[in-house]
């Protein structure tokens, strides 16, 4: 309402009277400035009953006969809370006449949304304020003649903060989360995705897995749906498709009786059902206006991706000799993936899925590295070995996981379970085009796949190397800026990599519909780099292209052809130029508010007190309740580095650790570095991502959610996530440690941050034998979904040891995606 002339207002001398619950007083200026405007005529009678009312008492109630005494508005007049929870404004209104209307308008602070704007309770949710900013809300009630007050509610927003109470550590088979949250569950193995699929039996009866969720749930990405059903809308946080990787399988579940064979040959529906788990799965969910969580059976989306699905090569590897197979003449082309760890969800909305364990599926036959040798040149046996592919001690058959190779092809000429033999045939040519001795070159890979296309081959980008590829996290984009994408290798002793596209980032790349082509544009082009830690706190990011850094034909180590082969070998390229061999790196996760890169090193059992560094600086002994311990670094830390600049394009870095997993009952000069305790203590941090930054959880300081893959200290805990505020690279210090191992001991000094305290919290325990891992939010941060990877784990058909998602008796365990909401809507954590 405008007012120039605010002195024309009156002063009553009633008008400091119950400020916290009456009207505002540039209200009651406005209210008396109108009735001046009226009673000077040419109001309306709307306009005329505004005043008056008992709050001004000098006024009076009865104008023109009107009844108008307006209504007494109540409610709390202030309050406080922090970024990202739910607040309730709640008013009141009294009348001798009946209210009609009430209204929440926001008066000052930063603009939020406001639900239920008119009503008596209004809701918004706290923004993540970087200091503390009072937010005033105005609450306004009318009566049925038009009369009205309002009232003004202040509310004191400081930064979010970690907003629940840690769950104790737990044996049981049951899913715990904080009080006021909930998890149900939203997609299990065998779920069907096609309206022709039956529901799963669970009984080992189930087939068509090539329609049904994949088993053993891994990292996983949520992609917004437009209301199309069809189009992206990334903000969208109701209605999506999700995307998660199928790593691996718990054979003994997957059938009548268990794992079968008949003289050492198995068959094959039993082997085309463990192949069809393995993958990745697309799958729309939506949420409904109730607030609970359903997939969408027969979405047109939904999608299964098995090791058969045909995937095209992308970038400098793309052609090489080195993928030649029978299947792929040119190497251009193959089929499927295998062992999909962790992902990463790439800045124009598609997903990455990355293969770990790939190395373990291929057969080779006894003799194969003579026949390889005399083929391809001892390099390639050099190579089969870096990678771990070798044959068994002697040159002797490696059979390779689960026996598959032992089944005959469901169809006959058909070469799907053939692939993964990869035995030199020495009447086939050399160069792998009438065989499979190549195949094993085709895995290890970054895959692209698009989420809104289903006829959309996968891509495999070549660019970023070829390893145990655990996931890969982009850093922060900026316009302008070559953006980058950090990886893991996991196995031990491997190295922390990043590749750096050769374009920079444009803004409108986020939004393309050809994302695959966006795709091409930033990762196929651009330079690998191998992480190396020094000892001072800096670090080198030290690039592998062929030619450079020593990596040529006369290399004494391995002598690279070209950076096809640098790239399809990296792990030799790294060796070649000196990276430092971490702790089995795992996921990287990209602190969206600093740009900060985290990485979590599991453990390590080979890491003896004599190799220690400052970025590993661990080994000792880890006891154990019954009697068993381990050795190394057995509960593994989470490294992390900041970007010198804080750009994407920086060849060098600092960094320290964030935190050192421990028992809390472990002694904390040398082990329990960073003073875990009840509320935190965790073993093999696996699993790793930051709040998105589209939510509060992922503003100011954001929320870092760890997950564990454990074998050390399941004796007293099945695995959890916790989540933490960590601050920043160097707000720690220094720390010299003695490593006391079983036969030797050594010193090591490293850089520690800041323990971590209360900012650290057990948020989730799962089910008897799982792994938590796979983590994505909504855009809005109110639902979380998690993956529970293979509860019963340790079990078998006779002896049965979790029954999740079940609630039944002898139920075969399942892995699932669960959803975790809190129960007053607000941000997952906060
Ligand atoms: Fe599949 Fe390294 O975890
Ligand atoms: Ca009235
Ligand atoms: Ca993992
Ligand atoms: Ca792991």
């Amino acid at each position: 309402m405008a007012n120039n002339d605010l002195t024309i207002g009156y002063d009553d001398g009633d008008i400091e009277t119950n400020l916290s619950n009456g009207p505002n007083l540039q209200d009651l200026v406005d209210q008396r400035y109108s009735r001046r405007q009226a009673l000077r005529g040419g109001a309306s009678t709307a306009a005329v009953a505004v005043f008056g009312g008992s709050l001004l008492a000098a006024c009076d109630d009865k104008v023109e006969g009107i009844d108008n005494t307006p209504p007494v508005v109540g409610g709390r007049s202030s309050g406080a809370t922090t970024g990202g929870r739910v607040v309730v404004l709640t008013g009141t209104a009294t009348d001798d006449n009946a209210i009609v209307t009430q209204a929440f308008t926001q008066v000052s602070g930063p603009t939020v949304a406001l639900s239920n704007a008119n009503t008596g309770a209004a809701s918004f949710m706290a923004p993540a304020v970087s200091t503390a900013t009072n937010l005033v809300f105005r609450y306004t009630a009318t009566d049925v003649k038009g009369a009205a007050s309002s009232t003004d509610i202040t509310v004191a927003v400081a930064p979010p903060t970690l907003g629940f109470s840690a769950v104790p550590k737990s044996l049981a088979d049951a899913l715990t989360v904080p009080a006021g949250y909930t998890a149900t569950v939203l997609y299990r193995l065998g779920d069907p995705l096609n309206s022709a699929t039956a529901a799963y039996a669970n009984n080992g009866t189930d087939t068509g897995f090539s329609a049904r969720a994949g088993d053993h749930h891994d990292g996983m990405s949520y992609f917004g749906l437009a209301a199309s059903g069809t189009a992206q809308d990334a903000n969208n946080s109701t209605r999506g498709v999700l995307v998660m990787n199928h790593e691996n399988i718990s054979e003994q579940y997957l059938h009548v009786n268990g794992v079968t064979s008949v003289n050492g040959v198995r068959p094959t529906a039993e082997v085309v059902k463990e192949m069809e788990c393995h993958g990745v799965s697309v799958v729309e969910v939506t949420r409904a206006s109730t607030g609970g969580w359903s997939y969408v059976q027969g979405s047109a989306l939904n999608r299964r991706i098995t090791p058969y699905t045909p995937t095209t090569f992308s970038g400098p590897v793309r052609g090489s000799a080195l993928l030649f197979t029978a299947y792929s003449t040119d190497g251009t082309a193959g089929r499927g993936t295998i062992n999909n760890c962790a992902n990463g969800h790439m800045p124009w909305e598609t997903y990455m899925t990355c293969e770990e364990n790939w190395a373990g599926y291929f057969r080779r036959d006894a003799g194969d590295n003579v026949r390889r040798a005399a083929a391809l040149g001892t390099k390639a046996v050099q190579a089969f070995t870096r990678y771990g592919l070798n044959t068994a001690s002697g040159d002797t058959l490696r059979g390779g996981n689960y026996a598959w190779t032992t089944a005959a092809e469901a169809v006959s000429g058909q070469t799907l379970i053939r692939k993964f033999n990869a035995t030199v045939d020495a009447t086939q040519p050399a160069n792998g085009t009438g065989d499979f001795r190549n195949e094993p070159n085709q895995y290890g890979w970054c895959v692209e796949i698009d989420p809104y296309d289903p006829a959309a081959a996968p891509r495999k980008r070549t660019a970023l190397g070829r390893m145990n590829h655990e996931g890969v996290w982009p850093g922060r984009v900026f316009a302008g800026v070559k953006p980058a994408f950090y990886m893991g290798d996991d196995a031990q002793n491997e190295y922390i990599y990043k590749f750096v596209s050769n374009t920079a980032w444009v803004a409108a790349d986020a939004a393309a519909t050809n994302r695959l082509a966006i795709g091409d544009k930033y990762l196929d082009s651009g330079t690998l780099y191998v992480a190396k830690f020094n000892a001072d706190g800096s670090g080198e990011w030290i690039a592998l292209v062929f030619g450079q850094n020593g990596l040529t034909a006369t290399n004494p180590l391995y002598a690279f052809a070209d950076q096809a082969d640098v790239l399809t070998h990296c792990r030799l390229a790294g060796d070649a130029v000196g990276a430092t061999r971490m702790d089995r790196p795992e996921w990287t996760a990209v602190n969206p508010a600093t740009g900060e890169m985290y990485c979590t090193l599991t453990n390590n059992s080979s890491r003896a007190p004599a190799q220690v560094d400052a970025a590993n600086p661990r080994s000792y002994i880890d006891p154990r309740t019954n009697g068993t311990r381990s050795t190394g670094n057995a509960n593994g830390h989470i490294v992390r580095l900041r970007e010198r600049g804080d750009t994407t394009e920086a060849t060098a870095f600092t960094w320290d650790v964030y935190a050192f997993g421990a028992g809390s009952d472990l002694e904390p000069t040398n082990i329990n570095l960073s003073s875990l305790d009840a509320t935190n203590d965790f073993s093999s941090p696996d699993g790793l991502w930051f709040g998105r930054a589209s939510n509060a959880s992922g503003q100011v300081t954001p929320v870092l959610w760890i997950q564990t893959d454990d074998g050390a200290y399941t004796d007293v805990t099945n695995c959890m996530m916790l989540a933490a505020m960590p601050g920043t690279v160097g707000d720690g210090g220094t720390r010299t440690i003695t490593n006391t191992g079983v036969s030797a001991t050594s010193t090591a000094t490293t850089r520690i941050g800041k323990a971590p305290g209360t900012t650290l919290r057990r948020f989730l325990v799962g089910p008897v034998g799982c792994e938590i891992t796979g983590v994505d939010s909504t855009p809005d941060g109110r639902s979380l979904f998690v993956n529970i990877q293979h509860p019963g784990e340790n079990g078998n058909l006779s002896n049965i040891t979790s029954i999740w998602p079940a609630t039944t008796a002898g139920s075969r365990p399942r892995s699932a995606t669960v959803v975790i909401t809190k129960e007053d809507n607000g941000v997952v954590a906060l």
